[in-house]
């Protein structure tokens, strides 16, 4: 267990969370209240310098992450009027990430807890992002007009996993199915590249979707007699693959038609998504909340088309997803937050040592 000798754990109280976040190609760090309450959420982002690459490059990452780590640290503190005094624990991704960046936020975090002599909360990604959807940026707890109804069915979908969880508790359950292949992020990351759009591909095919007609192109719905509850994205990006062959796509001079390819493959990704929970619901009948996180659930048509469907076949559960944006994607405060939920129902354990891994299980992430 690391906890420096000189530090008291005040985990009975309402803590105020210094959280770090540098898994990928964005370094964050966030003050977060009570697990919910964001004080300052600071996000540096590469996106752009990557995009014009086409994609993240490991090693340049974890340099952009050490420029920015103490700026954005900095800010962060300024922000929300923090000093080391009033924070009472810090918590940072363990994993599972880039190594290279990863390794920036936990040294960062390593030596502050040293520094300021407080409890360090080592945090999986994909619990930070189950832990997002309570965020918001007043002392009432997001989505809280009721308490979380548990067992709640979460879609954590992003550029590097796409699991279904059923969750007993904030930091409690099983992991019902995962991707075989590709995430679901990755399937727009790959599926855009194809398109000749940029990267990230999840915005840039939404962007090019609108105003396309989703039915204009019939993709499969992978895995549709299989009876787990697993995603497989490959065989999608393989279909858009002939789909433009057969087309004899030309971006530059088929512009016309990138509006009504791009809505077919996007409604096709989300239908598997679907699909995927609804089979979910048949199966666990006790679940009464459903929510979507990770940088996918930022995807409106993915939200309006699981709404419409749980009106229609389960008008009592309902669905939720991070109140912005940036809690969508990767940022501090999920982690933060996480920390919080993690001290809530583990006490010390909480505060154990950990090591900084770039593979870490999925099974790990949550009790
Ligand atoms: O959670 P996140 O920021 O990072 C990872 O943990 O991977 O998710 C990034 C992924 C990218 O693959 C990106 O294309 C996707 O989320 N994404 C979206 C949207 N915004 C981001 N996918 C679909 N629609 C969006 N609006
Ligand atoms: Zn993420």
């Amino acid at each position: 267990m690391y906890v420096p000798s000189s530090v008291c754990l005040p985990y009975t109280l309402c803590m105020r969370i210094l959280g770090i976040e540098t898994s990928c190609d964005e370094t964050a760090a966030a003050i977060v209240e009570n697990g919910t309450h964001v004080k300052s959420c600071v996000i540096s982002s590469q996106r752009q310098k990557f995009s014009d690459r086409g994609g993240v490059i490991p090693e340049d990452a974890a340099r952009e992450q050490v420029l920015c780590m103490l700026p954005v640290l900095r800010t962060c503190l300024e922000e929300s009027g923090d000093t080391p005094q009033s924070i009472d624990a810090i918590a940072v991704t363990k994993g599972p990430g880039l190594l290279g960046s990863l390794l920036v936020g936990t040294t960062t975090a390593r030596t502050l807890a040293a520094l300021w002599k407080k409890p360090l909360i080592g945090v999986h990604h994909t619990l930070g992002h189950l832990s997002s959807v309570w965020l918001c940026d007043t002392a009432q707890p997001a989505n809280s007009n009721q308490q979380p109804a548990f067992p709640i069915l979460t879609l954590s979908a992003s550029g590097g996993h796409s699991d279904l969880w059923c969750r007993s508790s904030h930091t409690k359950g099983t992991l019902l199915g995962s991707t075989r292949d590709d995430a679901a992020g990755e399937a727009f990351d790959k599926g855009a590249k194809l398109l000749g759009l940029p990267y990230p591909g999840g915005p840039s095919i939404a962007k090019a979707a609108e105003g396309g007609d989703p039915h204009a192109h019939a993709f499969p719905l992978p895995l549709r007699n299989d009876p787990s509850l697993d995603f497989s994205f490959s065989g999608l990006k393989t279909s858009l693959r002939y789909l433009l062959s057969d087309l004899q796509f030309c971006t530059p001079n088929a512009l016309s038609s990138i509006e009504d390819i791009a809505a077919s493959y996007q409604q096709a990704i989300c239908a598997h998504l679907i699909d995927r929970i609804v089979r979910a619901l048949h199966q666990h009948y006790d679940i009464r909340e459903v929510h979507l996180v990770g940088g996918v659930s930022a995807n409106t048509v993915l939200r309006a088309t699981l709404q419409a469907a749980l009106g229609k076949s389960f008008p009592n559960v309902a669905l939720r997803y991070p109140t912005k944006l940036i809690y969508c994607t990767d940022n501090a405060a999920m982690i933060a937050a996480a920390g919080e939920f993690l001290v809530q129902e583990h006490d010390e354990k909480a505060f154990e040592a950990f090591e900084t891994t770039a593979s870490l299980p999925l099974a790990m992430a949550i009790a």
